[in-house]
């Protein structure tokens, strides 16, 4: 049987994923999961709890209890939310407890836009439309100082670089679920692009496997 039309959006911060995905969402009238957010809320969350973020079982422990309600905090939309998420998201236990919450989503008989590091390789790995997002390091970290700026945090462009550069590090070396693009991901290389071309050209990627998918 044909599984459910997911179309997987993974790659690095501030690689353009997150606006192609709400975009390809839009085109497709599918339901999106950021799941960054999970991980985002989790680190939040057990920095205000006074957690240890390198303690797997305290952060995993925050993970269990976590509601798809208790994600709509603008405080999990910061710099040190990304940095606290990639913390947490480098232990098994904390990726298992956010498990069950992902795979209901990847499968919804309607389809659905998933958004993050490991859907393509870990979360859904028979989607029939899989897209890996980059850019180049100098270029993402322009791009996520405009958008900090825009939410109101001052933080300057050289840390904003090095933030990038210790996350791609942290994401794409943990053991488990390693940032990556899946075998069959289409690469989409977003340096040289606007917001529309980067939509246009993922839209012509996912046309391309929903071909595929409807002729299977
Ligand atoms: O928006 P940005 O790409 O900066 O971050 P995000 O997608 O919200 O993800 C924040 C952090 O969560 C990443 O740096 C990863 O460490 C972690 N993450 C993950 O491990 N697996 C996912 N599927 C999504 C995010």
């Amino acid at each position: 049987m044909r599984p459910p039309f997911v179309i997987t959006v993974d790659g690095p911060a501030a690689s353009g994923k997150g606006t192609v995905a709400a975009g390809l969402a839009a085109v497709y009238g599918l339901a999106m999961l950021d799941s960054g957010l999970l991980y985002r809320a989790v680190g939040v969350l057990a920095e205000r709890a006074g957690l240890d973020l390198d303690n797997a079982e305290a952060a995993a422990g925050i993970a269990r209890r976590l509601r798809a309600e208790d994600l709509g905090d603008p405080a999990f939309r910061t710099r040190g939310a990304g940095e606290a998420a990639s913390r947490v998201a480098v232990h098994p236990a904390v990726r298992l407890a956010l498990r069950d919450l992902q795979l209901a989503f990847a499968r919804r008989p309607e389809g659905a836009v998933l958004d993050g590091r490991d859907q393509g390789t870990v979360i859904c790995p028979e989607a029939p439309a899989k897209l890996y997002v980059t850019a180049a390091p100098g270029v993402r970290a322009e791009r996520r100082w405009k958008q900090l700026q825009a939410q109101g945090e001052a933080v300057g462009y050289d840390e904003i670089l090095a933030d990038i550069v210790k996350r791609d590090e942290r994401d794409g070396s943990r053991a488990d679920s390693p940032m990556r693009p899946a075998a069959d991901a289409v690469l989409l290389d977003t340096s040289q692009m606007t917001i529309e071309q980067a939509a246009d050209a993922a839209r012509r990627i996912v046309e391309a496997a929903r071909a595929r998918w409807e002729a299977s």
